[in-house]
């Protein structure tokens, strides 16, 4: 750290053009950070035992998907990488059921396997997950927040609360693809005038500083961070809604493949695409099933449950593409003429209620152009929360990337097979959502929470003009 007071202020970089250090209201002192990941860990449980107690166990048992894991694989995943990290690795202790490791071990088993493993039944998963965290609890007091680089400034801690609520999320993902009567519920978001701001905005060239060296809880795919160049673009102000998508449909795009990604276009016509998951047509009315309810698509809301490859035809049909993952995060964090990025579009207080829509608070996302409070400097709404946005890029490490702690977090994945998501959801929690977060899957999925918005190129005239 070089010489800032807290020891946890984002990056402090040695590269020439990277002078600039950004103060945020993480809390200062390993006390605090304790406090943070106590109750971090916490409210992960809390929206675990919802989304495992709202449904009778025979649901939890059940494979509602070959997509996904029965909910109690989940669950008692959850608890064993609990046990793994904070009661193994940083507690020294012995293993409290050594025979149950290769069972959640996600690389040993593929989803569609894992019904017909010998899991712990419903009752088990909850007293063993319950368990660890016991434990858990007794090693986070006991604790110093520096020494390792796995406890420095609660590192372990903050990374298991951040994957029991990327498993949450997985979880919703399971109860929406769940056939049968609705099991959650959650108030809608307030709605929102029609969005009257510009459709697109110019995102200056230049450089700006990408990803994270100091972080505390950011993890091994956001580090370090990096200078990086970005030429000049406009960004889409708001997610693409389903009015918009439905343009698309209506123009013949699901026909057409010149809009498509060839591998894309297989896909269409293997799996006879038509429109997002879960839409669907009847009597000439858009339909489309949430969490058990059917309801008429909303034309205001950004669109949910797209593939890469949709959302990658849909901003060629509209003469555009999609940003790349430095655009997107450039846009998200970078201050123009001020030569900082913060960990938020905002800045770098954390996500509010009226900032973003995060945390499973509401089952959908809210209208585009919500949020005018969490809008970057330049105006641009919902880079946080509301839907995931696919990028053009691939998920790649950054320069001096250091896989940590286990290369299966995120190098096995590096490579052209997986296309980098970024911003957040509905359905992500804060601690697991900042401006540097990257997500990551295969192009063809789409039961996951994704949207999309759309940049494009300066014209020539518009470059010779000199805008940029
Ligand atoms: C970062 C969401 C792609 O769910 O596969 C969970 C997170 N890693 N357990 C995933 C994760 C290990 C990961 N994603
Ligand atoms: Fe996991």
């Amino acid at each position: 750290m070089t010489g800032d007071r807290t020891g946890i202020q984002d990056d402090v970089s040695t590269a020439p053009h990277d002078v600039s250090t950004t103060p945020h209201d993480a809390p200062a002192d390993p006390e605090a950070l304790r406090e943070r990941a106590h109750t971090a860990l916490l409210a992960a449980r809390e929206r675990t035992a919802l989304l495992t107690s709202c449904v009778e166990d025979p649901e939890l048992t059940a494979q509602h998907s070959p997509l996904m894991s029965p909910l109690v694989w989940d669950l008692a995943h959850i608890g064993n990488q609990e046990e793994q990290w904070l009661l193994r690795a940083v507690g020294g202790r012995d293993a409290l059921r050594p025979e149950i490791d290769s069972l959640y071990d996600a690389f040993e088993h593929p989803r569609a396997a894992r019904p017909s493993l010998p899991l712990l039944a419903p009752d088990e998963a909850r007293r063993y997950a319950a368990d660890v965290r016991g434990r858990a609890l007794d090693v986070l007091r006991s604790t110093p927040f520096h020494g390792s680089r796995l406890t420095d400034a609660g590192f372990a801690f903050g990374m298991i609360a951040q994957h029991e609520q990327q498993h949450d999320e997985t979880m919703l993902i399971t109860h929406q693809l769940r056939a049968g009567s609705p099991a959650l519920t959650a108030p809608d978001p307030e709605p929102a005038p029609p969005f009257t701001g510009p459709a697109e905005v110019l995102v200056p060239g230049g450089p700006f500083r990408m990803g994270t060296t100091t972080e505390p809880w950011a993890l091994d795919n956001e580090r370090p961070a990096h200078r990086q160049v970005v030429p000049p673009f406009f960004l889409d102000t708001t997610p693409v809604t389903n009015a918009a998508y439905r343009r698309f449909i209506d123009a013949g795009g699901y026909d057409d493949p010149r809009w498509w990604d060839e591998r894309g276009w297989d896909t269409v016509r293997r799996d006879k695409l038509t429109a997002p998951l879960f839409w669907r047509r009847e009597a000439g009315q858009w339909l489309r099933r949430r969490f058990g309810h059917i309801e008429p698509v909303p034309d205001d809301e950004p669109v949910l449950h797209v593939s890469w490859y949709e959302a990658d035809a849909y901003a060629r049909w509209a003469g555009r593409r999609l940003p790349t993952e430095a655009e997107w995060e450039k846009a998200a964090r970078h201050h123009p003429g001020e030569d900082r990025s913060t960990r938020y579009p905002w800045g770098d207080a954390d996500p509010t209620p009226d900032r973003a829509n995060l945390g499973q608070r509401h089952l959908r996302p809210a209208p585009a152009g919500s949020y005018p409070q969490g809008a970057s400097p330049l105006g641009i709404r919902q880079l946080i929360g509301d839907v995931w946005e696919w990028t053009a890029s691939d998920f790649l490490p950054y320069p001096g990337f250091v896989a940590f702690p286990y290369p299966e977090y995120s190098a096995v994945f590096f490579g052209d097979d997986y296309k980098v998501l970024r911003g957040g959801a509905f359905s992500v929690d804060a601690v697991a959502c900042r401006g540097t977060f990257r997500n990551w899957d295969h192009p063809v999925r789409r039961q996951i929470f994704s949207g999309f918005r759309t940049a494009r190129d300066l014209t020539a005239a518009e470059t010779a003009a000199g805008l940029a």
